[in-house]
């Protein structure tokens, strides 16, 4: 049984072969952590690990001659204001201004599987005996609040999954000021801080620090999950943890508002790391019978490095949290006409690129930003999301079913969140725009954001969606999102209710979603916001793929790509290739590099076919006959595996393993070329040792291959001559090796 309960001891274990998780309840009633890492054996009794100890101005927290000190204490759900100085994971303020609580243990529930989220994203089962799932719950007797806290643990998997649930049961109304998703404690400090932080077109950059006493973390105050400058997702890592070693301890939140990521080292050398809902500018009534869920934290443990973190995150992303139809479908290959055209186009100019695209054997056409209201510019449109027939006479019916006689599927792009000022749907609801009467309005990229807290807003806005969708043969949508969210407030919403508009707002961003998905299951949704800025997990629960970054040059994306992967799996990564000079950098990397870069995520085209040259389009065509040979290694059944980091080094390398081990592609790439540089060995990983593999790849035109064992493959590696990055075109050259067992 994955949890085991010891009713006399009060400890419960939560275990799998990977991982152990023991909470006990102390004798003041409240829960301890005494411990998470990897696989314990069980015992009946685990008290020992409790440390308690006299120190000078330690508060005692129960009646003499307890000795009871929650300044020492790994609590599971800590609180301020008896005797813990650290940031608690509950602040709840109580009708008589109070905010000292104090939630004992009641009672708790097992059940087999895992129980939905009511209205958020969340990891699921399919099937009872994947998961178990231990429910215990705790009160508050003077403010007749019950808290529920959730713990899943996933079969086979080194996942924890864990949420709060509270409801009011007493007479008065409680208003939670902060409530953490998760926290946990761990007894030493000997850790390093892992994220993912950027900005716009270099998002998920690796950054690692070393903890120190007192507090640090992450935070993103900007409605979208933290924007492009932080992901909500932090990692633990022992100094001497490697990409393939030693152990890591992943938090990740299911969820796309703002959110805080808190470490704090105590004086005396313990770690509590906690994730959720941040607390600024957050405040939720509970008023008598309400209750509020927060988001699902999930927390990865691995004793194998970064990568048994990532694979971990990749199996549970990737197949218990993305849904749908396309969740096990490899992706379309697709031309997409922004960076190509961005809002210059005509229909007969869309229906040309469209038939280039069909001949060199790209699936979906893709409509971008452009082609609704007066949308000419970013000065307007956002909001009418009606053609523009002056753009496109046939409207956008009969533009997509001008390309479905083409043999392509149809996409469009949409920005659903948005209005412009200058757009009908403003003028007629100018109040719909996020706002404080007699404030200022912030705006950015000259638009406002909905107020998506109020459903008749979302009813709208979905009415909208809803036509468009069903009046042509749309078969797959980018959902943009191209704003920061400012001066939170809604109309719709009582003075005492005000801190709770933010995250109404993503509840009804997700309810929009879910109305639409349900309405039309077949659709392939794309999340993007200003290109990766909306990375997260919430989103991949609607859109089981999202645009990574704005900077579509290959050697910048091999960087973010590769940050990207420490959370998320390939078939989240929209990747494309883009014309050369790259028109974020100015750059000019290889056609082949920047194909090869794609190729380790969605893959598609964002650029004007038939301005390239012959022997260019030859090569387009060879890549998306690979990509559609491999994209199912890639985005489905591969185990994806970091081999060399590019940040701080001028290389940067990855492999993708099928599960049987009779598959793969190595990927290795150099930023700058070296002139009478030293010999490169290509070191391979998650390959079986015993058995002999063809090593093929091609370059400069020429194919070679030779037979290695898998030992050799990953220990003494692949010799790489520095005449192949000569012929692979010098600085940002990429190779690829393709790799198949011969028994
Ligand atoms: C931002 C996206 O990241 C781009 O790909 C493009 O869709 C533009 N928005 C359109 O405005």
């Amino acid at each position: 049984m994955p949890v085991i309960v010891h009713e006399k001891t009060g400890i419960f274990h939560l275990t799998n072969e990977g991982v152990s998780y023991i909470i006990r309840v102390m004798e003041n009633k409240q829960l301890e952590n005494l411990y998470y890492g990897k696989k314990i054996r069980d015992r009946e009794d685990f008290s020992h690990l409790h440390e308690e100890g006299e120190r000078s101005q330690m508060s005692i927290c129960m009646p003499e001659p307890s000795r009871l000190s929650m300044q020492f204490t790994r609590q599971e759900y800590p609180c301020y204001g008896t005797g813990d100085y650290r940031s608690p994971a509950l602040t709840a303020r109580q009708e008589n201004g109070s905010r000292i609580v104090s939630f004992t243990y009641d009672s708790y529930r097992l059940s087999a599987g895992k129980p939905r989220l009511a209205g958020l994203p969340a990891t699921y089962v399919e099937k009872p005996s994947e998961a178990e799932t231990l429910e215990i719950t705790l009160s508050d007797k003077l403010m007749g609040t019950e808290l529920i806290l959730s713990y899943t643990i996933f079969a086979g998997l080194p996942v924890i999954a864990r949420h709060a649930r509270f409801r009011q049961k007493g007479e008065e109304s409680v208003v939670l000021e902060r409530a953490m998703s998760a926290s946990v404690e761990f007894p030493d400090m000997e850790y390093e801080l892992v994220q993912l932080s950027g900005a716009w077109a270099r998002e998920r950059h690796v950054r690692v620090r070393r903890l120190d006493m007192g507090l640090q973390g992450i935070q993103g105050l900007a409605g979208t999950a933290g924007g492009a400058e932080q992901n909500p997702f932090i990692a633990l890592k022992r100094p001497d943890a490697t990409e393939f070693s030693g152990e890591v301890y992943g938090f990740s939140l299911v969820y796309s508002g703002n959110f805080l990521a808190n470490v704090e080292v105590s004086p005396f050398e313990m770690t509590r790391a906690m994730i959720g809902i941040s607390p600024e500018n957050f405040a939720w009534k509970l008023a008598p019978g309400e209750c509020f869920t927060t988001p699902e934290a999930v927390l990865v443990y691995s004793d194998a490095g970064l990568n048994g973190m990532s694979q971990a995150f990749h199996k549970l992303y990737g197949r218990r949290l993305a849904r749908g139809k396309w969740r096990d479908e490899p992706r379309p290959i697709l031309l997409n006409n922004w960076e190509g055209t961005y809002f210059d186009f005509t229909e007969e100019k869309l229906l040309e690129m469209a038939r280039e695209a069909k001949d060199a054997g790209v699936e979906l056409f893709v409509l971008d930003d452009g082609w609704f209201g007066a949308r000419n510019s970013d000065w307007a449109g956002l909001g009418d999301w009606y053609c523009n027939l002056s753009k496109i006479p046939s409207g956008i019916g009969g533009l997509s079913r001008k390309i479905e006689d083409m043999g392509l599927k149809f996409g469009l792009w949409v920005e659903l969140e948005m209005v412009n000022p200058d757009s009908d749907l403003f003028r007629a609801h100018p109040d719909w725009a996020i706002h404080v009467p007699g404030r200022f309005r912030s705006h950015a990229r000259h638009q406002y954001v909905l107020d998506f807290s109020r459903p008749e807003v979302v009813d709208y806005i979905y009415e909208m969606a809803a036509k468009l969708l069903s009046e042509a043969r749309i078969s797959y949508i980018k959902w943009d999102m191209n704003r920061y969210m400012t001066e939170p407030f809604s109309p719709g919403l009582p003075a005492d209710r005000q801190g709770e508009m933010m995250h109404r707002y993503i509840l009804g961003l997700y309810s929009l979603y879910e109305r639409l998905i349900a309405a039309f299951p077949d659709v392939l949704f794309e999340s993007c916001a200003s290109g990766g800025a909306r990375f997260d997990p919430g989103m991949l629960y609607y859109a089981p793929q999202a645009w990574c970054s704005d900077d579509t040059d290959a050697s910048e994306r091999v960087g973010i790509q590769y940050g990207t992967t420490f959370v998320y799996p390939l078939s989240m990564i929209g990747s494309h290739v883009s014309a050369a000079p790259n028109h974020q950098l100015l750059r000019s990397t290889p056609l082949r590099t920047r194909g090869a870069v794609a190729f380790f995520g969605t893959f598609g085209y964002e650029l004007v076919l038939g301005k390239m040259k012959p022997e260019e389009l030859a090569v387009v065509k060879e890549q998306v006959a690979f990509m559609k040979k491999y994209r199912r290694l890639i985005q489905i059944e591969g185990t994806f595996t970091r081999l060399l980091s590019p940040f701080g080094r001028n290389e940067a390398a990855w492999i993708v393993v099928s599960g049987d081990k009779s598959e793969a592609l190595g990927f290795y790439f150099q930023r700058l070329n070296r002139v009478n540089g030293s010999f490169v060995r290509f070191r391979l990983a998650g390959l079986d040792p015993d058995r002999l593999y063809t090593v093929s790849h091609e370059n400069g035109g020429e194919r070679k291959a030779y037979k290695a064992y898998g030992d050799e493959l990953m220990n003494a590696g692949i010799p790489l001559d520095r005449s192949e990055f000569y012929a692979a075109g010098g600085d940002f050259a990429a190779l690829i090796f393709e790799l198949k067992a011969l028994f």
